[in-house]
């Protein structure tokens, strides 16, 4: 039996990475994207966000998928529950790093080990590429900071006012960063 208050691995959960464009993911991204935005996260969109503007935000992940970005998504029985993405440094001298960012898990599923899987396996896929540090920044206090803490990442530091929430109020951003594959 779980612990109260434990995440809990959903029944029929699969992860997996995306290596290039698939017809069928995208109206799922879409709904992940929307309905994130739409609860509040802060992941580079406003309240405004139209359902156009992340087709085509997609479209552009799509497009770079393969060395400029890695996705993994989420799904239970084929719906598109969370993802996750990881963008590699491309500069001669930072191609052991890469950027986490956009972990998202829909609304619906969240606090059942989603995100947890979805870093498990962006953070060991990362790793076995040749990557061994990973940075990313969040808002301060949001419920991503502690499941980060909790996996081991460390806190650089934070900015004052750096990004807003869909509702355009400005928050302080955290870093932090993991090295991985030791
Ligand atoms: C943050 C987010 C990805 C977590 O996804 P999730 O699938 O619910 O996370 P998990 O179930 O794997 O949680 C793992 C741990 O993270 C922490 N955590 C997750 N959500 C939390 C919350 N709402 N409050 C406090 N801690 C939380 C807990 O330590 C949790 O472990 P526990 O359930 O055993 O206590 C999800 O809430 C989300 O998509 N938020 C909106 C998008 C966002 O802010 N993304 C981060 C951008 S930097």
């Amino acid at each position: 039996m779980s612990e109260p208050g434990r995440a809990t691995a959903i029944q029929g959960l699969s992860v997996r990475e995306v290596r290039a464009r698939e017809p069928g993911l995208g109206s799922g991204l879409c709904a992940l994207l929307l309905d994130s935005v739409a609860y509040g996260a802060s992941i580079g969109f406003l309240s405004s966000l139209t359902r156009d503007t992340a087709e085509r935000y997609w479209d552009e992940v799509f497009d770079a998928l393969g060395e400029r970005v890695r996705l993994w998504v989420a799904q239970i029985d084929g719906d598109v529950v969370g993802a996750v993405q990881v963008t590699p440094c491309l500069k001669p001298n930072g191609r052991h790093r890469g950027d986490l960012q956009k972990l998202l898990v829909h609304s619906e599923f969240r606090r059942h080990g989603v995100a947890t899987a979805l870093m498990d396996m962006a953070e060991r896929s990362a790793a076995r590429a040749g990557l061994s540090l990973l940075v990313l920044d969040t808002i301060r206090g949001c419920d991503a900071e502690r499941l980060y803490q909790r996996r081991g990442w460390q806190r650089a530091g934070a900015i004052p006012d750096y990004a807003g929430t869909p509702d355009g109020v400005l928050h302080d951003t955290v870093y932090y960063y993991k090295i991985i594959g030791r």
